[in-house]
């Protein structure tokens, strides 16, 4: 089984199986480090990245269309109009088996007023990891440099499409995304099930 998720204070989040049991501290910072290797430097140009841990209502049939509710940080963790990348890890799951603590993808997040809008960080070209642009003004894609507006939408590059916005819900303080995968090289927003 994989290693607990920490995030880089060290500290293990509550798990979705254990809602009970309290976040652990032990000082260790591997589980942080080998979310932002597998994001290939995912901390650039000023983006903070939080792991986000607790899945509330996975499909119980799982496939597209399917809600996957992840709560993924607090509003107060948020600065008004300022791009916030949240890393996505929870278990994967088929038919036979379950797979705990996947990095499962990563979501850009902005506070407008009391809500927050929420864009999936994986390119719509060929998966690339979207980063913010060092002025804050625009992401990018590294991998053959498609630029798109904070509001997602592509402005230069060969992605095919803008960034794909996911659906957000503030619950008690908590920001929970349902957390989705798009097909990517295609005009068309379809999602992978
Ligand atoms: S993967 Fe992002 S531009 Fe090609």
């Amino acid at each position: 089984m994989a290693e607990p998720m920490q995030n880089d204070l060290g500290v293990e989040p509550p798990r979705a199986d254990r809602p009970d049991e309290p976040s652990r501290v032990d000082g260790g910072r591997r589980g942080a480090l080998k979310v932002l290797c597998a994001l290939g430097g995912a901390a650039y140009a000023g983006a903070i990245v939080v792991p986000a841990v607790k899945m509330l209502a996975p499909s119980s049939e799982g496939g597209a269309g399917a809600a996957r509710w992840m709560r993924v940080c607090r509003l107060a963790d948020l600065t008004e109009g300022e791009p916030r990348r949240v890393v996505v890890v929870g278990d994967e799951r088929d038919a036979y088996t379950v797979t705990r603590d996947q990095l499962l993808g990563s979501i850009w997040l902005t506070k407008k007023g009391e809500g927050v809008t929420a864009l999936s960080a994986v390119c719509p070209h060929l998966g690339c990891s979207i980063d913010l642009n060092a002025d804050k003004k625009s992401f990018f894609c590294p991998c053959h440099t498609s630029r798109f507006s904070l509001a997602g939408a592509a402005e230069a590059g060969p992605s095919p499409r803008d960034m794909d916005p996911l659906t957000v819900r503030v619950v008690e303080g908590n920001v929970e995304v349902d957390f989705k995968l798009f097909r990517q090289g295609i005009a068309e927003r379809k999602e992978v099930g």
